[in-house]
This record gives C-alpha cells, sequence and structure tokens, in this order.
C-alpha cells in the first residue's frame, strides 16, 4: 500500500466549489482600491530574515516563534514573508518609489506563519494589504479606515466593529514605557513568566495579554492615553472628528497595542464576534519610524491588511450572495464526424459572445452521455450540434431546466437567446 502524501498542516487548497467566492472578494477589492487611485505591487514571497527582525521586532511572537525561516544554499538565512508590510517598505526604498509623490499602494498573497492552527488561524493564509506612503496628517489614516469601510458595504458584509487607538509618536511612547515598567515592577509576583521576559523588552505587549490572572492588573495600569502629547492628541482628534464627518462608527479600545513593533499613533482593527476566538478580520495602523528603521529616508507611512479567509468565512457565515459560475451553455455533438465542426461552431460562438460560458463535450461520448454530462456542468442550456444544424447553420437549444421548449434557431440568434434567460 502506497502512503498519500498530505498537505502540510494549516496550509488548505483553495477548492473550485470556493473560488467564485474569493474571487468575487478580490474583484470587490481590485475595484474599490483603483477607484481610490491605489496602485498594486507584487514582492517576493521571501525576504532575509533580517528584514522581518528589524522592522516586526525581534521580541513579537511573530519573530520569536512564528517564521519559517532557513538557509539557502549559500548559507543566507531568508524567511517566508509572515506580513506584507516589511518587503513592500522594502521594495519602496529598493526601487526609489519614495521621491517626489506620496505612494499609494496595495499587494493580494499568501503570508506564513507558524501559530497553532485552528478555525480563522493557517500557517500559509492570505492578506490584501493597504500601504500609503509619504502623508503625514491622520487625513489618510481616516481615507484608509474609509476604503475599509466600503469594502464591508460593497461585500454586504455586517457585524463588524471598528476599534481605533493611538499609541504616540516615539517620544510619548518612551515616556509611557517607564511608566508602565514602574508600575509593572511594583507588582511582580502577579506577572507571569512571558510577561516578566518582556518586561524589559517590549512591556506594551504586557497589555495585549489575554492571560485572565492579569486581567485586573492590566485594568489598572497607567493609560497610554493620559501619555500622549499634543501633536498625537490632535492627530487622533481629527481622525475621530474625519470618521464622524463619513458616518463611520468606531470605538476606542485603550488596550488596543497591536503584536507589530513598527507601529506609532493611530492604530485600529475591524472584529466579529462571529468567528470565534479569531475575529479581527482586519487591522493596521501608522508606522512613521520603519522606511528610516530600514534604511530609507525618513517617511511617514500607514497601511493595514486584510485576512482572507477570515472575511471569506464570514461571508459564509453570512450567507452573503455572490455571482455564481455556472456554465450559460454546454455544446452536444450528435452524429459521426461532427467534432471537428463542433470547435468551429464553440469557437465561432465564443468570438460572438463575450463573456460567454460555453463547456464544449469533448472526448465522444453517446447522445445521452453527452446529456449526462451537460446537466452535472450545471449549465442552463445544452446547444446540439447535428448535420441538420450544420448545413442550415442553426443550433438546438434544450432547456435544460425543463421550463422550456427545445427549438432550434440560426446560430447568430443564440447570443440574444441567452442573454433573455440571464
Ligand atoms: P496582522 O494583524 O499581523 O497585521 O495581520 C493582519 C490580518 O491578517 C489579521 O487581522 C488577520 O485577519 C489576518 N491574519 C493574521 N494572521 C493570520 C493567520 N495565522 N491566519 C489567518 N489570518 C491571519 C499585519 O500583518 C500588518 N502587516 C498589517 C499592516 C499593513 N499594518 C500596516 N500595514
Amino acid at each position: 500500500m502506497s502512503n498519500k502524501i498530505q498537505s502540510i498542516r494549516g496550509m488548505n487548497d483553495l477548492l473550485p466549489e470556493s473560488s467564485p467566492l474569493w474571487q468575487f472578494v478580490e474583484e470587490v477589492m481590485r475595484r474599490t482600491l483603483k477607484e481610490y487611485g491605489y496602485q498594486e505591487m507584487r514582492m517576493p514571497l521571501v525576504e532575509k530574515t533580517e528584514l522581518f527582525k528589524r522592522s516586526i521586532g525581534e521580541v513579537t511572537d511573530i519573530v520569536e516563534k512564528e517564521m519559517y525561516t532557513f538557509e539557502d544554499r549559500n548559507g543566507d538565512s531568508l524567511t517566508l514573508r509572515p506580513e506584507g508590510t516589511a518587503g513592500c517598505v522594502r521594495a519602496v526604498i529598493e526601487n526609489g518609489l519614495l521621491r517626489g509623490q506620496p505612494q499609494r499602494l496595495w499587494y493580494m498573497g499568501p503570508m506564513f506563519r507558524h501559530e497553532r492552527p485552528q478555525r480563522g488561524r493557517y500557517r500559509q493564509f492570505h492578506q490584501i494589504g493597504v500601504e500609503v506612503f509619504g502623508l503625514e496628517g491622520p487625513d489618510v489614516d481616516a481615507e484608509l479606515i474609509a476604503i475599509s469601510a466600503r469594502i464591508w458595504r460593497e461585500l454586504g458584509i455586517g457585524g463588524v466593529t471598528l476599534q481605533i487607538n493611538s499609541l504616540g509618536s516615539v517620544h510619548s511612547r518612551e515616556q509611557y514605557r517607564e511608566q508602565l515598567v514602574t508600575y509593572l515592577n511594583g507588582h511582580h509576583d502577579q506577572l507571569d513568566e512571558d510577561s516578566r521576559r518582556r518586561l524589559q523588552s517590549n512591556p506594551l505587549r504586557i497589555l495585549d495579554s489575554k492571560n485572565s490572572d492579569m486581567a485586573e492588573l492590566i485594568r489598572q495600569a497607567p493609560l497610554l492615553e493620559d501619555a500622549l502629547d499634543d501633536s498625537d492628541r490632535a492627530h487622533f482628534e481629527r481622525l475621530k472628528a474625519l470618521l464622524e464627518i463619513m458616518g463611520i462608527e468606531y470605538e476606542i479600545n485603550p488596550r488596543l497595542v497591536r503584536g507589530l513593533d513598527y507601529y506609532g499613533r493611530t492604530v485600529f482593527e475591524w472584529v466579529t464576534d462571529m468567528l470565534g476566538a479569531q475575529g479581527t478580520i482586519c487591522a493596521g495602523g501608522r508606522y512613521d519610524g520603519l522606511v528610516e528603521q530600514i534604511g530609507g529616508k525618513s517617511t511617514p507611512a500607514v497601511g493595514f491588511a486584510i485576512g482572507l479567509e477570515r472575511l471569506v468565512e464570514l461571508m459564509e457565515e453570512q450567507s452573503i450572495p455572490f455571482e455564481q459560475q455556472q456554465p450559460d451553455a454546454y455544446l452536444v455533438i450528435a452524429g459521426e464526424g461532427m467534432v471537428e465542426a463542433g470547435f468551429s461552431v464553440a469557437e465561432k460562438l465564443r468570438d460572438g459572445i463575450p463573456g460567454l460560458r460555453l463547456i464544449t463535450n469533448l472526448d465522444g461520448g453517446s447522445f445521452k452521455a453527452q446529456f449526462r454530462r451537460a446537466d452535472r456542468s450545471g449549465a442552463r442550456f445544452a446547444l446540439v450540434l447535428g448535420e441538420d444544424e450544420l448545413s442550415s447553420g442553426t443550433l438546438t437549444v434544450k432547456d435544460l431546466s425543463g421550463e422550456r421548449e427545445q427549438q432550434t434557431i440560426p446560430l447568430d440568434d443564440v447570443a440574444e437567446m441567452l442573454s433573455r434567460y440571464n
């Protein structure tokens, strides 16, 4: 008995039955981003490990525990990208895109994290990421949130809540960090092992702890909000005002700190309670220091990424209708020696009817067998080509739903007939 080779845990196949929904989601996003003047970027799936260490942060879950890192044949340490922002920043610097005007960019594709797989959490998952470079004010933060809100509307999704917070600039965060460390040091005995380790390296992440024993300690911790300086505050106030003008509801979540180190000022997440524990479908924020950190000239930047698996699951959960991709017609070939004629008729139909979804019977089979295949294909109509039809330039059209009588019509009328039933 031969052993079947299985897929890697947490890495999924996208099956034909699900691809129409994915394509619908991707199309809505592409269209919306184009309408706002954003351009697509495509970056490699693999980057130097150093890039992620320097941008996401050495003491984050992603870099410490979740990266797929390997040595290539030259002995260089490479990593499958766990997210897109770092690679996008590397690419815009390297290709000189930061000279001159602002850049509004997006990308789509797989990301890799060695997390414990569960519903909504995979080891290969897909993001649509959006990044803007060169705009400092809160207006662009507001625009990005508006884009995400529009995407939910266009997709017909409900039940998602916007949470926002401000992490302050580097300077105010430093001050806050000191306050927080003093407070947490005063309660050192209540910290779990992870938090003790983070106390030196990344104390803000302790606020993000899911350990319920520490919930009270965290609740009473000093608030980052109180440490914001005047310009941070003005940035955040303006963002809130713009969201209100656009009628986008939000909640302020003072505990929202995000799991990647590069953020400052605005951070936000769209969350739902319909997906169990993994309820964040979209997350992002400002990262004004990152370009410089990776070797570019200081450039403000802000962005977000949508988790496509979670979004698609939410749409399924909400039974959101989308365009199915059933074929319109199935061409049945009747009679000996008609296969070649079938090819030319099929191509002629495709030339004349843009968008026609036509399946041609291939590999022969009896008339009955062909009809069985036509039925199984999900096509609405069978188009029958026999010798009579060929000589008279017609096709016999059979409605496979059984609603209408079979009829023989000129080839040129097929387009009009199909369109009547679409
Ligand atoms: P992130 O919060 O790590 O941010 O990921 C963004 C989204 O990707 C999450 O909200 C979630 O929907 C999805 N996601 C993350 N991990 C998984 C997983 N293991 N399985 C399924 N879905 C997942 C970033 O990646 C930032 N680069 C976002 C960003 C762009 N910030 C600024 N620009």
